[in-house]
């Protein structure tokens, strides 16, 4: 049995039907119960004595990063029997400077793991197709999107590609102790990625490159200070390099990663649906 944690968002969603696919028995750690391919196990990360029902029998478990007991939440899984961890973790760990907020939750949960005992495997993937998710709310109201960091080309990765990569870490043998740094096969700008997505919406869309004074006032309000500063620090003083493409999509999974084109393709839908507030509009 596998436990899926951010079971409902982006890449655990994914996990949870790549194991539907791989007919392997899976079950989603829930926040409240909702509409899932898999059996459900209510607990809240932050909580680790909340997960004892939801760790009985699990042998592997797809973890999120940056709750406030890591190590608690680790402890409660090593004495369940868990035999394995893949840690959703990022870039972002790599960076030394621990008074960044991001990295700060991202080696603080690496270290966790590393530490509990039990056999892990960490994904460090480029920031996420879905994000442009974030885009929804402008494109609902007209064909421009303002955006910041838009001379910053990254090689985003489909979270489709991060849950197949998990999966194989979870079931094959040989993952143990690998870090996995994840890419998709293409780097691009923010405004290249909004044309490729104009294409498939055939729609006549602009980009509009915030400066980073626009940048920060868009943000204040929306997002903590402390997660402003840490993605200036990613992104406009460039301490870390998403800009980067990996092989190890096709190397663990066999599969090419998939292109922003198929990303946009496969998620047409929630660019056409009639208006209404979506829960995957926010995710990092
Ligand atoms: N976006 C990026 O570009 C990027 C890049 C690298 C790494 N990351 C990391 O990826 C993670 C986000 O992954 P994602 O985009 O797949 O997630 P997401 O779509 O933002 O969804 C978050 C998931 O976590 C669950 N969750 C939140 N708090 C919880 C709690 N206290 N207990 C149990 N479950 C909880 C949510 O459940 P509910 O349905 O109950 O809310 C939801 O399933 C973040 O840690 C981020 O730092 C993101």
């Amino acid at each position: 049995m596998i436990l899926v944690t951010g079971a409902t968002g982006q890449v655990g969603g994914e996990v949870v039907q790549a194991l539907v696919r791989a007919g392997h028995p899976a079950r989603a750690l829930v926040r409240r119960t909702v509409e899932l391919p898999v059996a459900q196990a209510v607990g809240d990360l932050n909580d680790p004595d909340s997960l004892a029902p939801a760790l009985d029998g699990v042998r592997g478990v797809f973890l999120l990063p940056g709750y406030h007991d890591m190590p608690g939440l680790l402890a409660r899984m090593r004495r369940a029997g868990v035999e394995r961890v893949v840690l959703l973790s990022s870039l972002a760990a790599v960076a030394t400077d621990t008074r960044n907020a991001v990295s700060e939750y991202m080696i603080r949960s690496e270290t966790a793991v590393r530490e509990s005992g039990l056999p892990w495997t960490f994904l460090r993937p480029n920031a996420f197709m879905s994000n442009a998710l974030r885009w929804l709310p402008q494109l609902r109201e007209g064909d421009v999107v303002k955006d910041a960091f838009g001379d910053v080309p990254i090689a985003s990765v489909d979270p489709f590609d991060i849950a197949a990569v998990a999966v194989r870490s979870l079931l094959d043998p040989g993952h143990e102790e690998r870090v996995h740094e994840l890419s998709g096969p293409e780097r691009l700008l923010p405004a290249q990625r909004l044309a490729v997505l104009a294409e498939v919406l055939d729609r006549d869309l602009r980009f509009h490159a915030l400066t980073d004074e626009e940048a920060r006032e868009d943000m204040a309000g929306r997002i903590p200070q402390e997660y402003i500063d840490a993605f200036f620090s990613f992104y406009a003083d460039g301490t870390i390099d998403e800009s980067r493409i990996h092989p190890t999509v096709q190397e663990v999974t066999g599969s090419p990663p998939r292109s922003f084109r198929r990303w946009a393709l496969a998620h047409r839908d929630a660019f056409t649906a009639p208006s209404h507030p979506r829960r995957d509009e926010g995710s990092r």
